[in-house]
Parts: C-alpha cells; sequence; structure tokens
C-alpha cells in the first residue's frame, strides 16, 4: 500500500528552513489565528498526550519542560488536571507572547536544534507536543530532552507520521533504547489533526 502523501494536508508542510517556519508562526499567532485554527481543526495532540502522562505522573508538583510551547496549548490541558509547575521553550516569541500570564514560570526563546542551555537532570517531564513535523525540530532534540530529564522521569512527544521515517525518528528512538538511555512506556498511532487526515505518533519513554 502506498504511504500517505501527508505533506499536502497543511499548507505550513511544505516549508523547509527554519526561517520559512518562523515567519509563519509570527503571522499564525495575530489575533488568536493559530488558537482558533486549532479549535476548528479538533487539533488533539495536547489532550492525547496529556491524557498518557496523567497515567503514569501522578506528582502534581513536577516540573515540565514544553518544548515547542507555542501558545500553552499543551500547559492550558497539564494545568486542567492539577499540574502547575511548567517551563516553555518555542523560537517564536510572537507565540510566546500569547501565552496566557502566568501559566508557565519561565519561558526561553530557543531554538530546539541546537543544544538547551540548562542543565542536566533538571525535569521531571519533557512534552513536545506538534513540534516534531516537517521543517521543525530534527531528532536530536530527543538526546538533549534524555539530558535535561532526571531519571526517572518521563518524556512523552508526537511525531508526525510523515516525517518520522523520512526525519530519521525511528532510528533515534531504537538507538536511544539500545543504547539504555530510555524504555518505552507506550508508542502508538495516534488521532491528531484527523480532521485533515494527518495522524502522529505518540510516544512516551522513560528515562533511565
Ligand atoms: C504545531 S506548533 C505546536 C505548539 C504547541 N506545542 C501545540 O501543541 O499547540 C509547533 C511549534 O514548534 C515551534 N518551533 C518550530 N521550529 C522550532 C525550533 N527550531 N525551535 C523551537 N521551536 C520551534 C513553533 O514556533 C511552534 O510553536
Amino acid at each position: 500500500m502506498a504511504l500517505k502523501d501527508v505533506g499536502n494536508k497543511v499548507p505550513i508542510y511544505k516549508l523547509k528552513t527554519t526561517e520559512e517556519v518562523m515567519r509563519y508562526y509570527d503571522e499564525w499567532g495575530e489575533e488568536d489565528k493559530y488558537n482558533r485554527d486549532m479549535v476548528d481543526w479538533n487539533y488533539t495532540g495536547p489532550k492525547e498526550t496529556v491524557e498518557v502522562i496523567k497515567k503514569y505522573l501522578v506528582n502534581k508538583d513536577a516540573l515540565f519542560f514544553d518544548a515547542g510551547c507555542g501558545t500553552g496549548l499543551v500547559g492550558l490541558q497539564l494545568k486542567k488536571f492539577g499540574y502547575e509547575n511548567f517551563h516553555g521553550a518555542d523560537l517564536s516569541q510572537k507565540l510566546l507572547n500569547t501565552v496566557p500570564k502566568n501559566l508557565y514560570q519561565k519561558l526561553f526563546k530557543i531554538d530546539l536544534n541546537k543544544r538547551i542551555e540548562l542543565s542536566d537532570n533538571l525535569y521531571d517531564s519533557v512534552m513536545c507536543v506538534g513540534t516534531f513535523t516537517f521543517g521543525h525540530v530534527k531528532s536530536n532534540a530527543l538526546e538533549e530532552f534524555v539530558r535535561i530529564t532526571k531519571p526517572g522521569g518521563l518524556i512523552c512527544f508526537t511525531i508526525n507520521e510523515g516525517i518520522y521515517i523520512e526525519y530519521g525518528f525511528d532510528k533515534k528512538i531504537l538507538n536511544l533504547s539500545e543504547n539504555n538511555k530510555w524504555e518505552e512506556i507506550e508508542f502508538f498511532k495516534s488521532d491528531y489533526i484527523a480532521s485533515k487526515d494527518v495522524n502522529a505518533w505518540l510516544g512516551l519513554y522513560k528515562v533511565k
């Protein structure tokens, strides 16, 4: 069976460089357009990932790093279930400016394709939702997520099905398992943006 051509489903998937992607988000964040589109598209990434992590992370004081936090949809979802301590990171200052006040204790404007300038073993959990997709953040970021997560901490992410193999996420995930850096807790195909016929792999991994 031929693979689904996911790259045609959403306009942003055509963009190749970080600069193009950032220009797109800077505009998309205006007048709440990104958030409104996510409601219209029934984007379920934040809800699906938080539903998975809340089964395993019972400590409501856990400190989260939300990688590619955008407008803060993951923080809002985590807050619904009683979590309170979030740091967010994104490269679009315009999107960071739209994050609801006091939702995250810290917001970092950083490029997640580069080394994350934070110390090792800092977070109880890293969430990365919607950010492993066409032209966005590459699989090396997973190594950085492992580094900044405490031993026993949890990393929960989505990977757009259209880039999972093309961008080498399959190999990176396997490599981290084989090198005893983490162990798989859950890994399955999630709905994600089912209204656009785009699904994502959803993973939850425990850092060794
Ligand atoms: C689809 S949005 C997801 C936002 C949020 N996590 C959500 O689920 O609504 C992808 C996010 O990745 C960010 N992003 C893309 N490339 C990035 C990079 N190289 N470094 C940091 N953030 C990046 C974008 O600015 C955008 O906020």
